[in-house]
């Protein structure tokens, strides 16, 4: 909710990841969308517009990078008001959030980042999608971005690129249903592995 969020910063970053692999992306800003309380008295008809945006951009797109701060030791507020008009998505077909592919990022103050994005894989679980391996938490994120808004450290913006890749890259894997060459396929995971290496992923 913050303006200038650097959860959103890395959000975008993610995003320019996704669409150079071929991805036609959506941002969807929770500060933006002003989405209310969400209440289990609201059903898909009498959802607020903005809530209903969300859940159909959602329903439609087979990958998702998710971005949260870290704030007391989860994921804020305003995200899981975001995630619980998902809840709008319980009776379509297929339900929630099946077999969309997910990436994840956190922003934290100090450096205990990865328990926000841990919270965020049981969240994938139990709507039914498939986190990527790769996770980005964003440790001092008051200072990891520079004037530009662009990471002050490489490493970042090459993690965040390649979850964007990643995305992607399986999303497109899952909707295929198919690998028509899995020997070339290999080798291309391992490739981007090993350039995700250089790039410092461990
Ligand atoms: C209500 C609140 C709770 C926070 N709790 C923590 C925390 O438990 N640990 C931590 O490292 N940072 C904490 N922070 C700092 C945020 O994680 C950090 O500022 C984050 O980068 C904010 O992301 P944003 O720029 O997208 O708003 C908290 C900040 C707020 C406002």
């Amino acid at each position: 909710m913050r303006l200038n969020s650097s959860s959103l910063l890395a959000l975008k970053i993610a995003l320019e990841g996704a669409a150079e692999a071929g991805a036609e992306t959506e941002l969807l800003d929770v500060r933006a969308l002003d989405l209310p309380m969400y209440s289990p008295d609201t059903d898909a008809e009498s959802a607020p517009a903005a809530a209903r945006r969300i859940a159909e951009a959602v329903y439609a797109a087979p990958g998702l990078i998710w971005a949260s701060p870290h704030y007391h030791g989860t994921v804020s507020g305003s995200f899981k008001n975001a995630l619980d008009w998902l809840q709008l998505l319980a009776r379509r077909e297929p339900p929630f959030l099946t077999d969309k592919v997910i990436g994840l990022i956190s922003t934290a103050g100090g450096v205990q980042g990865l328990q926000t994005i841990n919270t965020m894989e049981y969240v994938v679980r139990a709507l039914r999608a498939w986190a990527v391996p790769l996770v980005v938490p964003i440790p001092q994120a008051w200072q990891a971005f520079d004037e530009s808004d662009r990471p002050r450290d490489q490493v970042i913006e090459t993690q965040l690129r390649t979850l964007g890749t990643e995305v992607a890259r399986v999303a497109q894997r899952m909707t295929l249903r198919d690998i028509s060459d899995p020997a070339a396929e290999c080798e291309k995971a391992a490739a981007r592995a090993a350039n995700a290496r250089v790039g410092g992923r461990k």
